[in-house]
């Protein structure tokens, strides 16, 4: 399986979307959750990604959002993001869902981007209705309500607690009516959100998969890409490119 079937499936199809995760931004400089680089100090993201550990511990909890936030407003979107803003600016790519809580879809230019878990650049209070748009993380930790005085949450789906309703809507609309999903950089290990791929497969779509290694959707990829995404998505953008006439 090669970059030669991607293009030719992305070129054939009719509705194509992408579903990505934390290795999309490996390159960007981005820790992923899980694989080696995954932990911080010794934790797990499901033990810190939780309503309970944030009721245990909140100071724990947020300076570990508080290390990710400053890895991540400092990291800029690479070649894979771009090339998904690309696809999207050709009319070849319909929607990036995406579990990540970075922003490098729309800062590297998508503008259908669905995110299912959240993002590091809002935070919301846990006791009123306070919401807040973040540049850099917060300088006092935990950081507090200024109407209400309680803690402010980073603004992300945590390990128990359901889906945004309006994103999971809109992630299944796309994934209904899509006929091919290109599946970068996630362990597909995480629910719903792991559903997207099957989704598409169920419905006889082409399901293919950019990863660095094996994951629980490489069985139903009908081509799988064992590369960086950034390489990968490099050379598929450049192929499109060259294929509809523009020169690089
Ligand atoms: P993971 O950290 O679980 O998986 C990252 C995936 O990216 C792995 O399959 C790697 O093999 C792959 N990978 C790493 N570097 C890559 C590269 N340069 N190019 C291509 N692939 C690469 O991240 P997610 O699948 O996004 O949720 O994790 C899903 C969810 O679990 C996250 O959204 C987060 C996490 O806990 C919540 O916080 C709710």
């Amino acid at each position: 399986m090669s970059i030669g079937d991607v293009v030719e499936a992305i070129l054939s199809s009719k509705y194509l979307i992408a579903f990505t995760g934390a290795g999309i931004s490996a390159e960007s400089g981005i820790p992923t959750f899980r694989g080696e680089n995954g932990l911080w100090r010794k934790y797990k993201p499901e033990e810190l990604a939780t309503p309970e550990a944030f009721r245990r511990n909140p100071r724990l909890v947020w300076e570990w959002y508080k290390w990710r936030m400053e890895i991540v407003f400092k990291a800029k979107p690479n070649r894979a993001h771009y090339a998904l803003a690309e696809l999207e600016s050709l009319g070849l790519l319909k929607c990036v869902i995406t579990q990540n809580v970075d922003g490098l879809h729309w800062r590297a230019g998508s503008r259908c981007v669905v995110e299912l878990h959240g993002s590091l650049y809002r935070v919301r209070c846990i006791g009123c209705s306070y919401k807040s748009e973040l540049r850099e993380p917060p300088k006092a930790i935990p950081p507090k309500c200024p109407v209400c005085g309680n803690l402010l949450r980073p603004s992300v789906v945590w390990f128990g607690e359901p889906l945004p309703s309006s994103e999971w809507t809109r992630a299944l609309n796309h994934a209904y009516k899509a006929d091919t999903v290109l599946v970068i950089g996630t362990s597909g290990v995480v629910y719903p959100a792991a559903y997207i791929p099957f989704i598409v497969k169920e419905n006889k779509g082409v399901v293919i998969e950019i990863n660095i290694s094996d994951t629980p959707i490489t069985s139903i990829a009908d081509i799988v890409i064992r590369e960086r995404a950034g390489k990968a998505m490099e050379e598929i953008i450049r192929a499109i490119k060259e294929g509809m006439g523009f020169t690089s």
